[in-house]
């Protein structure tokens, strides 16, 4: 059994041989579940009523992928200013210097963003930024494609050219857990096409671009996302900062954000 906390609820789980979870309030009977389901390795679950499935990746369920939890991290920051984070490209020169991005290679270029009505997600396509090394595969610097989804409020699932195969994306997927509103888990899956590495490598390299954005994320004043478009002024409009949101906002989102005054 393992507990954890979800919304500032304790919850307990467990796994059985076959991947099925069953997941309960810690303290209560564990005859008395909240919904939950095993989906991409890790446990989901609702803590009011379950209204569908969790979003498709399908991409984890192809046969060369190799899928994995590349970490799970602490951060002392909310669930929305760390989706906002992820969907910033403009930071990869100064945080991911040498890795993400390099100077003078700062400016980010045209893209679009928009609200898929159909899915109920944020799509932003056409990003493009020159990486030194993109991933643990590449073998040098390259202009890289990136297209971002917003599936749900607290997940971001990003697509990257792969330094491998040129008709294809690798995926690196967060999966933010609040613990509370100023306090989250971060679980980063990836699903890449790498048949050289080791998932200790690939790992490592993610967990080294997560420990550089970690002391970012964790010096944001306010903690909480301001919802207001007039709270805080960007000096580039970041149109996908911006979508999302305004999508939280029409959503009806109040968890780990500082929402518009009415
Ligand atoms: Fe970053």
């Amino acid at each position: 059994m393992t507990e954890t906390v979800l919304l500032e609820e304790e919850l307990s789980y467990t796994v059985d041989a076959l991947g099925s979870p069953k997941v309960w309030r810690t303290g209560h009977d564990a005859g008395e579940l909240v919904p939950s389901q095993c989906v991409y390795g890790y446990v989901w679950t609702c803590l009011g009523e379950a209204s569908g499935e969790v979003f498709a990746i399908p991409e984890f369920s192809e046969p060369d992928r190799r899928n994995m939890n590349a970490a799970t991290i602490g951060v002392n920051v909310s669930a929305p200013r760390a989706i906002e984070n992820f969907l910033d490209m403009g930071h990869f020169p100064y945080v991911h210097t040498d890795i993400l991005g390099v100077e003078p290679h700062t400016e980010v270029k045209e893209y679009d963003v928009e609200i898929s009505i159909e899915n109920d997600e944020i799509l932003a396509t056409r990003c493009r930024f020159f990486q030194p090394m993109a991933s643990q595969a590449s073998g040098g610097g390259a202009d890289v494609e990136y297209i971002y989804r917003v599936p749900h409020p607290f997940c971001s699932v990003l697509y990257k050219s792969s330094p491998v195969d040129d008709k294809r994306m690798d995926v690196i997927a967060v999966f933010l857990q609040p613990v509370d509103q100023e306090h989250i888990r971060a679980h980063m899956m990836l699903s890449v096409l790498d048949e050289d590495n080791d998932d200790k490598s690939i790992r490592l390299f993610q967990q080294t671009i997560f420990g550089q954005d970690k002391p970012i994320l964790e010096n944001q004043f306010p903690k909480r996302l301001p919802l207001d478009p007039r709270a805080e002024t960007p000096i580039r409009a970041d149109k996908s900062a911006i979508t999302y949101r305004r999508w939280l906002s029409r959503k009806g989102i109040t968890y780990g954000v500082i929402p518009a005054a009415a």
